[in-house]
């Protein structure tokens, strides 16, 4: 029977990108993308991708617990990949309330509208699959050993990683209560086509191109665990065909760097493939160290044994070859940048950094 993925946040950096490659590889699955279409919801992600017996597009928010409930009935749902969420730290710092509601009672409709129709006396479909799209944020922060491991206790420290936590836990519940066919996916930070430019790699693109200042928080040794989009997407897709429900599985390529490493490594690409600045000027002069972030996590590590031993996952991309592939993507698509950096992205800007780079 064709499967029928509820996507949700389809419309957003990882979903897009998710919804590209189930519809490149799985022509005959069915994909209802639920995208509220916040800030960093853009329906141009999808371009390409049309409305058919394939794709829908519904544009509901997956708070809507009535609507979620219509919606699985309707469609017959029988896999979720939940990545709808608030996902930008700093944001959940200065305005946590849309992280609790979307990330926490946004999960808890999916749960609940998946329990109403999996688990009820009529359900025929095929074997159903909710796909709890996490981040290794909710482990708190490494010291300058060690990794995360599936067993490793969770203690999130942003608002964000906590709401993260929350709907992990959530998640886990409803399989041990209810035997709903949860797997949940705990992942570290993605980079790769149409993220939004308020992160890292992004932001620092956009204002390297403009020989404008790099904000780089603290002193700048914060430490990430990088892995291209495209195998974060691939991982999940290979945990919703072979993965065992009630297990977590995490995701990461073994590509530690320093938020400095990354920052410099971008002006360098650019500096080779665009020339220098004005002047003569490498962008490395560009690098600004601005009041760190609150609560800021020093570093994130994640140990993927378990996918690589029990699905044979292996990430394709290492960081050199992912960042250089993702900023030809920019440069070629430096249209889709322009668009997406409108006037409420210039308001963020200028509240998130204006006086710390005045
Ligand atoms: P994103 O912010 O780029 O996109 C989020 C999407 O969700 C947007 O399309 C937005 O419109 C939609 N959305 C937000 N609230 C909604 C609501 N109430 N109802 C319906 N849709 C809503 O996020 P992303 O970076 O693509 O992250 C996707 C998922 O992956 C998140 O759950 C995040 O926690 C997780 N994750 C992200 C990373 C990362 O590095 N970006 C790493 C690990 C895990
Ligand atoms: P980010 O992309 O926001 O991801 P996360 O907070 O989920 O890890 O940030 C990545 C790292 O880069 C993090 O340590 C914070 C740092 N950072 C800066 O130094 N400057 C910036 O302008 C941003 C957005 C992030």
């Amino acid at each position: 029977m064709t499967r029928i993925i509820l996507v949700t946040g389809g419309c957003g950096f990882i979903g897009a990108n998710f919804v590209r490659l189930v519809h490149a590889e799985r022509p005959d699955w069915r994909i209802v993308n639920v995208d509220k279409l916040t800030y960093a919801g853009n329906p141009h992600n999808l371009d390409g991708i049309a409305e058919g017996q394939n794709y829908r597009f519904v544009r509901e928010d997956i708070c809507n617990a009535q609507a979620m409930r219509r919606l699985f009935l309707e469609e017959k749902v029988d896999t979720v990949a939940h990545f709808a969420a608030e996902s930008h730290v700093d944001r959940s710092i200065s305005g946590p309330t849309a992280f609790i509601e979307t990330n926490i009672v946004g999960t808890f409709s999916l749960l609940e509208a998946a329990r109403a129709l999996w688990l009820g006396d009529t359900w025929q479909g095929n074997q159903p699959c909710f796909l709890h799209v996490s981040t290794d944020e909710v482990y708190g922060s490494l010291g300058d050993s060690g990794y995360f491991t599936e067993t490793t206790a969770y203690s999130p420290r942003s608002p964000y990683s906590a709401s993260k936590a929350s709907s992990d836990h959530l998640a886990r519940a409803y399989f041990h209560t209810y035997g709903l066919p949860v797997r949940i996916t705990n992942c570290s930070n993605n980079y790769g086509p149409y993220q939004f430019p308020e992160k890292l790699i992004p932001l620092t693109f956009n204002n390297a191109r403009h020989g404008k200042p790099l904000p780089v928080y603290g002193d700048g040794k914060n430490i990430r665990d990088w892995l291209h989009v495209e195998d974060h997407c691939r991982a999940i897709l290979l945990v919703i065909e072979r993965g065992k429900d009630g297990d977590s599985y995490n995701i990461g390529g073994h590509n530690e760097k320093q938020n400095i490493e990354v920052v410099t490594t971008i002006c360098d690409i650019l500096d080779q493939k665009r020339g220098l600045l004005p002047g003569g000027r490498p962008r490395r002069k560009l690098i600004s160290f601005v009041k760190d972030r609150l609560g800021h996590d020093r570093r994130y590590a994640i140990d993927a044994a378990k996918i690589q031993a029990e699905l044979g996952w292996r990430p394709k991309m290492d960081f050199a070859s992912g960042i250089a592939a993702t900023i030809d993507w920019y440069l070629a698509n430096s249209a889709w940048v322009n668009a997406v950096v409108d006037g409420s992205y210039r308001q963020y800007y200028a509240e998130m950094y204006g006086q710390a780079l005045a």
